[in-house]
């Protein structure tokens, strides 16, 4: 995709908009969906590249799977799934295919490889494979970092506790842990996205909880399931930071998940000012859901802390910006995982500096001084393949002078295909530069 330059249009943002199904959640729905018996229903799958490598990962594991429209049936092998398997997975730009996908291949009497593009290739995979390996899987990385090699089997229960809050990782011992005799514990530091948990009960396997965090006994089978995804509070967040930077603007998004393990940035939002209200809330499948309504309006700086990190951690990219717009400083601590990320985030936000945004970049964060009530600069920024660096820049150039232009902006269909059709459609100038 050539080049695409993003600014302010004649107006401001409006419209009434439906977003791609969240992506967490379509990645655990086909999993689960491939580890149950009988037929898993999912309703508005995104098609976005990182759910499509679940898919295709499933369906090599021996999984059935059709897809129509946004909708998707997966064909469950049930706890046999892969039995007797050789294969290669392809897990593309995704991380969490290939993290919850090791959890899933542990239990699997076969070989597998898991490998990804080259920013896959950098990404550390042995705080997955160090707590399988003590459940009795094979596991080689490279150096620590994919391809990843797989030779599983019968596995044993662990006691895991996580040095980092980490939704992939805690998912992929209690994938791993439905396969393996006796009961898996997992406890974190802080509460990571609870997707897989509230999942694993829709489809008939409760948790347990207690003294050593939640627990999963083994061998229960999963009961394949309708499950309607919710729109992706984290592809909502640019659109709300778009229509905050745009005086006059107000977007609402129907059905966007709400679960609180993912809202953070909402959160953090509305501490700045943003007026975002929440209406016709509901649960369906186990996960809280409702529209979304932002209207335009000044933000100021705040200070995101450490423990706020985790229900935010895809969303600092865009609240770095949304730092940007406001007044006064915003400080982000806690935040080393950024570092390994779809990119190193904290380096790739840095560039906000071309839009003459005064930065510091910490070791584990950002400090931001606002330029609220001036324009930003206009400039050119690289994506580096990243999704939510192409969108957050995207965003900062509704503030900027000429806009900001995207050197690689096709990286965005990792989680949000349409991305910039739909801001354009909301009043957006986007073109070819
Ligand atoms: C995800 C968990 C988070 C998040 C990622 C998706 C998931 O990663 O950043 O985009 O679906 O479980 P970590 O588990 O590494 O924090």
């Amino acid at each position: 995709m050539t080049p695409v330059r993003v600014a302010a249009g004649a107006g401001a943002l409006a419209g009434d908009v439906t977003l791609p199904g969240d992506k967490s959640i379509g990645h655990r729905a086909v999993l689960l969906g491939a580890l149950a018996d009988g037929v898993t229903t999912v309703r508005r799958f995104s098609g976005g590249a990182d759910v499509r490598a679940t898919l295709d990962a499933v369906q090599r594991l021996g999984a059935g799977a059709a897809w129509q429209g946004d909708t998707v049936r997966v064909l469950g092998a049930g706890l046999e799934l892969g039995a007797g398997v050789d294969v290669t997975l392809d897990c593309a730009n995704s991380g969490t295919t290939m993290r919850l996908g090791m959890g899933v291949v542990a239990g699997i009497a076969g070989r597998c490889v898991l490998d990804g593009d080259e920013s896959l290739r950098r990404r550390p995979m042995e705080r997955v494979a160090e707590p399988l390996r003590a459940m009795g899987a094979r596991i080689e990385t490279s150096d620590g970092r994919p391809p990843v090699h797989v030779h599983g089997g019968a596995l044993a229960a662990v006691t895991w506790s996580l040095p980092v809050a980490s939704a992939q990782v805690k998912s992929a011992i209690l994938l791993a842990g439905l396969r393996a005799r006796g009961t898996t514990w997992v406890r974190e530091p802080l509460p990571s996205r609870d997707h897989t948990e509230r999942m694993l009960a829709h489809m008939g396997v409760p948790l347990a909880s207690g003294g050593d965090g939640i627990g999963i006994s083994g061998g229960q089978r999963l009961r394949g399931a309708e499950i309607p995804l919710p729109g992706d509070p984290s592809s909502a967040a640019f659109l709300v930071v778009a229509a905050l930077a745009v005086p006059g603007s107000t977007i609402r998004m129907r059905d966007v998940g709400l679960n609180p393990t993912r809202i953070g940035a909402f959160e953090i939002l509305r501490r700045m000012g943003a007026r975002i209200t929440i209406e016709r809330r509901r649960v369906e499948a186990g996960e809280p859901c409702g529209d979304v309504v932002v209207h335009a309006g000044a933000l100021r700086g705040t200070t995101i802390r450490p423990e706020e990190v985790p229900a935010a951690i895809d969303e600092l990219p865009i609240l770095a910006v949304a730092g940007a717009l406001a007044t006064g400083e915003t400080r982000i601590t806690g935040a080393a995982e950024l570092r390994v990320k779809e990119s190193d985030r904290l380096a790739a936000l840095e560039q906000l500096r071309g839009l003459g945004v005064s930065v510091a970049v910490l070791p584990d964060g950002l400090v931001i001084q606002g330029k609220a009530g001036q324009r930003l600069r206009g400039a050119r920024v690289e994506a580096r393949g990243d999704h939510r660096i192409a969108m957050a820049f995207a965003v900062a150039g509704l503030a900027a002078d000429g806009g900001v232009v995207i050197a690689d902006p096709d990286c965005v269909t990792v989680s949000f295909p349409g991305f910039f059709e739909l801001l354009g459609r909301l009043g957006a100038t986007v073109e070819e530069a």
